[in-house]
């Protein structure tokens, strides 16, 4: 599989922002194969006529409730990817494995592409049995949103030990990444999972074209 840049907005951009940031990558990049933009629900649908790869940041199973969204819907408005269990709502709404084990696997069931987010190698344990079919992007609580990256020598030694024990899976990294360590990162990894940093079209942009691994 091809590297993936995953561009994680959480709750920022309008739509005038994230056309205009779309449109940038689009006309400024050699491909956007690689990339999957993953804006705040509401511009989905719009964000999907610049780029294919479109991920939900999340969705919920239950089949009523209340200011949630189901896997259709963001199936409906062309997702072809989603962000499982990041550290953020592991923490504030208690996610835990197993439910995000039942939610990766009616997103397979979808023909969506779960991005499962782990902030140590137990989740694993409960998540083994689909990890070919999904994106496992590695973060550690430490490296989300304080610019401390983890060291690469140890994101080697973690990438190497994991896809010893799982030849065919797909291994991300996020956590902190920019300019200063965005390549090294890549070239040890399948994909890398960026917050903060991907809010700026031009760094983005360098990443992709760069992207030659
Ligand atoms: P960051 O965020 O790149 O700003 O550290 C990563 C994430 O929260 O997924």
């Amino acid at each position: 599989m091809d590297k993936k840049i995953i561009a994680n907005w959480k709750m920022n951009g309008s739509l005038d922002s994230i056309e205009k940031y779309l449109i940038k990558i689009k006309d400024n990049s050699f491909s956007t194969e690689s990339f999957v933009f993953a804006p705040p629900y509401p511009y989905l649908s719009a964000s999907r006529s610049y780029v294919k790869n479109i991920a939900a940041q999340n969705f919920e199973l239950f089949e009523s409730l209340t200011g949630e969204v189901s896997p259709e819907s963001i199936k409906d408005v062309g997702c072809n990817h989603v962000i499982l269990g990041h550290a953020e709502r592991r923490k504030k709404f208690n996610e835990t494995d197993d439910n995000i084990l039942l939610k990766a696997q009616k997103c397979i069931t979808l023909n969506i592409k779960p991005i499962i987010c782990i902030i140590d190698f137990k989740s694993i344990d409960i998540i083994h049995e689909i990890i070919d079919f999904c994106i496992i992007a590695y973060e550690p609580i430490y490296a989300i949103g304080t610019g401390k990256a983890i060291d690469k020598d140890d994101l080697y030694k973690i990438y190497s030990d994991f896809k010893n024990s799982f030849p065919n899976s797909y291994l991300a990294y996020g956590g902190s990444v920019d300019s200063t360590n965005v390549n090294e990162f890549l070239k040890i990894t399948d994909g890398l999972l960026i917050g903060k940093a991907s809010l700026n079209a031009d760094f983005i942009i360098n990443v992709l074209n760069n992207c030659t691994y």
